[in-house]
């Protein structure tokens, strides 16, 4: 089960996103754009309008995307002198989540937007049916649909290791790695689609952000922080820390695609045409300064300890020790960094 840290706490995903808040704010444009065209159409919502975020993790990007929509509603209305229509908020992420803080920030929204905000929780995989058929008008989600729906079958019941500890190994099986993970996220996303479209209305919209890779690096289609987190981790299993079968076990579900492959995959699954199609590359955002390895280390854990003790027991000091220790001997963050460009990959859809 996928989660996010929980809580409050220094290595929690609340405290330990403002990365992905700042690649949230670059789906605005895509957002404020598409509620403009939803409030030009009034047909598609007479008096009501419904909009949701999956994957939305807790903390303040839990809601940042959700604002940015109902914040556009309320603009466009005040421009164009227009009724103000009811605002229905869902919000979605696997049941692991911690709910228990989303839900109090969602009463904080109700309270400090206007009084035709309504609220609500989805959980659920975003690889099912969340919402009724032809019931929604607005689906965003950030940073999320890179993680798949599981594992590559082909790698667990093969036992082909997704990132061997022996280099040459590694180099072997890797087509073999790469084409398993690129088929599973072809076969999640264009479901997830077949899914969004069953329950937008027609003319709904979509606005995704998901971490891919820049179309001409070919070297890795596992999204760098995956990857950083391998290599710490086979430094662990080669010091007899962790167990070196648990190792060749443990699968990410988690892939990097480039634009090219996110636009096949609309195009052949046919329900949605691509309005805007943006990549960047998210340590643009950020202060480089503040790139230190205590702050990197912290964004790791954030994102992946649930999944690494769920697997190995509770390894997280002996994860810390060797990072930093990777960080003091083989260069800084920065360094890392620069050496792996990362791309954010936004996509503005409309159903047909
Ligand atoms: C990195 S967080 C992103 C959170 C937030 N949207 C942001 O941009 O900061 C990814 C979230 O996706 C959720 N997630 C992963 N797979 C999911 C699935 N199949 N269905 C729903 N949520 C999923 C995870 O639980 C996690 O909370």
């Amino acid at each position: 089960m996928v989660h996010m840290n929980q809580g409050q706490g220094e290595t929690s995903y609340a405290r330990n996103s403002r990365i992905q808040n700042a690649q949230q704010n670059r789906m605005k444009p895509l957002i404020e754009g598409s509620i403009f065209e939803l409030c030009s159409n009034n047909t598609l919502f007479p008096g009501k309008i419904l909009i949701a975020d999956l994957g939305c993790s807790s903390g303040p990007n839990a809601l940042a995307l959700v604002s940015i929509a109902v914040e556009a509603i309320h603009s466009y209305c005040l421009q164009f002198e227009q009724t103000l229509p009811e605002v229905c908020v869902l919000l979605n992420d696997l049941p692991d989540n911690d709910f228990n803080t989303v839900v109090k920030s969602l009463v904080t929204l109700r309270q400090s937007k206007k009084p035709n905000v309504l609220t609500g929780v989805t959980p659920g995989s975003f690889y099912e049916r969340l919402f009724t058929s032809g019931s929604m008008h607005l689906i965003c989600s950030s940073n999320s649909l890179h993680w798949l729906s599981k594992a590559p079958e082909h790698l667990t019941r093969n036992q082909i290791p997704a990132y061997d500890m022996d280099e040459h190994a590694r180099c072997e099986s890797l087509p073999i790695v790469l084409e398993a993970y690129a088929q599973q996220f072809m076969e999640d996303f264009t479901l997830f689609l077949k899914l969004r479209a069953k329950e937008l209305v027609p003319g709904g919209r979509m606005v995704v952000s998901l971490v891919g890779r820049h179309s001409d690096v070919t070297a890795s289609k596992f999204s760098h922080l995956w990857e950083t987190v391998a290599q710490i981790l086979s430094v662990m299993a080669s010091e007899g820390v962790i167990d070196k079968a648990k190792y060749d076990s443990f699968y990410v579900p988690m892939y990097g695609a480039s634009s090219e492959e996110l636009m096949e995959i609309i195009q052949e699954e046919g329900s949605f045409s691509i309005t805007d199609m943006r990549v960047y590359d998210p340590a643009t955002d950020m202060n480089n300064a503040l790139f230190t390895s205590s702050w990197f280390i912290n964004h790791l854990r954030a994102i992946f300890e649930p999944i690494i003790v769920e697997h190995f027991g509770d390894v997280m000091n002996e994860f810390v020790r060797t990072a930093e220790q990777r960080w003091t001997l083989e260069g800084s963050v920065q360094d890392e960094r620069a050496k792996y460009p990362r791309a954010m990959q936004v996509v503005s859809l409309a159903k047909a």
